[in-house]
């Protein structure tokens, strides 16, 4: 704890100084999380009621209360008392993905696609790349789709949202992907860790993923003669675990360093998001040109998805004008729906999660719902863009091999 009443301009000892701000900012984010994951220190499933969760199912409330009479041992649906002292039943996402399969109505990736990766990724700092990337990734596993979210920034803000967990204190070296890229790609494998969102995986990041930046480069140090160029190494790892999941997030650091390149060369698509201001629309404009020197280099790189989300959408008519000006300039590389910038971000994050946590909204009910609103509109349009990728690569793959018995 610091003297509350008087602090020196500066320090002799910025090291102490810094040790002692580190430490006790680390203990703070443990009180707050411990007091509101108590009593067991992890962040617990949300769960959904009776009418959301026939929404979700895709059945009517009649057949939903039929499903439910005729499977009544599924786990993961709790009685509650409610605020009226009503008992009301309650559903995990896990007992709703088994709902789904009963009444036939999950959506089953086809046959003949692949799962895709995607970087989010932009070279300015603050403009939403992690809120969008774990707001996305839980909305994947809400509609009941597997994803798995790559922390690629050392801040471990995604895995800080995504599970609750404290990046620097309860995460060690061997939890990041460093040494999946340093020394040996089948690592990742021992690396996910599920998040309390039934088929919402992550692998976490920490300050440990840094020492990329100081190992891959190096090569004494990144073992180039067994495992080839430092830039393939993340596409080597995944092709151990992609086939597990349907969407691989990649949430890049505001930098292009050699994470973010490998995540790009990684990637089959890309989210950029930007804030609708000039400062992130200029700085857009910059990475588009180190983008495109990139590019120039990997000679056969093709991107099966590309578009930019205005996000941080704060409404005023300034905005308005530079979301209008960027829609004109990029057309259809913009994603229709755009993301508001909006306090319940901040209330969930306070409670270490995102909007999609939130089951009991504190504050305003219909601002929250709005919020939801807002963030369904985007993930949903991208999550539809993503079905017909898939849709396209299954009827490509039939074609093709129907081409194949047709010509013997
Ligand atoms: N839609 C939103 N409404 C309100 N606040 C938002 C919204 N999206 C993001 N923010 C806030 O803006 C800040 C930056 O967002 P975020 O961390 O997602 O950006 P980033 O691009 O990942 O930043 P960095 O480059 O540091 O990794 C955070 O405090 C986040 O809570
Ligand atoms: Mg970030």
């Amino acid at each position: 704890m610091f003297d509350q009443k008087i602090a020196p301009y500066g320090t002799d000892d910025p090291e102490k100084l810094m040790e002692k701000f580190y430490k006790a900012g680390n203990e703070m984010l443990l009180t707050l999380r411990n007091y509101i994951t108590n009593p067991d220190n992890r962040k617990k499933a949300r769960t959904w009621g009776s009418i959301e969760a026939a929404q979700m199912v895709g059945v009517s409330n009649p057949t939903f209360r039929k499903l439910l009479e005729t499977h009544s041992d599924i786990p993961g649906i709790v009685t509650e008392t409610n605020e009226g002292n009503r008992r009301v039943k309650k559903f995990s996402l896990q007992a709703i993905n088994i709902l789904r399969e009963y009444a036939n109505t999950k959506y089953t990736r086809p046959t003949g696609s692949k799962p895709l990766v995607i970087a989010v990724s932009n070279l300015k700092g603050g403009v939403g790349k992690t809120q969008t990337a774990v707001d996305l990734g839980k909305k994947i596993a809400i509609t009941g789709l597997k994803a798995l979210l790559l922390d690629f920034d050392g801040q471990g803000t995604a895995t800080l949202l995504s599970s609750g967990l404290i990046p620097d204190l309860e995460l060690c070296y061997e939890d990041t992907i460093t040494n999946s890229l340093v020394s040996d790609p089948d690592k990742i494998r021992d690396i996910i860790l599920k998040t309390h969102f039934d088929g919402f995986d992550i692998i976490p990041a920490n300050l440990a993923i840094q020492d990329c930046d100081l190992l891959l480069p190096n090569g004494n140090e990144n073992n180039q003669d067994t495992l080839g160029s430092p830039f393939i190494r993340l596409s080597k790892a995944l092709k151990n675990i992609k086939d597990n999941y349907d969407v691989i997030l990649i949430d890049c650091g505001p930098n292009l360093g050699i994470l973010t390149l490998n995540a790009i060369i990684a990637c089959d698509g890309m989210i950029i998001p930007i804030p609708p201001s000039m400062g992130d629309y200029s700085s857009f404009i910059m990475y588009t040109a180190s983008l495109k020197n990139l590019f120039k280099e990997l000679k056969d790189k093709k991107l099966e998805y590309l578009r930019i989300l205005i996000s941080k959408h704060s409404g005023n008519n300034e905005a308005m004008q530079m979301e209008n000006m960027m829609r004109e300039q990029f057309g259809r590389y913009i994603l229709s729906n755009h993301m508001c910038d909006t306090i319940e971000v901040s209330k969930a994050a306070n409670e270490i999660g995102t909007i999609y946590d939130v089951s009991k909204p504190r504050g305003s009910r219909e601002a929250y719902r709005r919020a939801v609103q807002h963030l369904d509109d985007v993930n949903m349009e991208i999550i539809n863009h993503f079905k017909d990728i898939w849709g396209r690569q299954a009827q490509k793959n039939t074609t093709t091999e129907l081409e194949e018995v047709v010509n013997g």
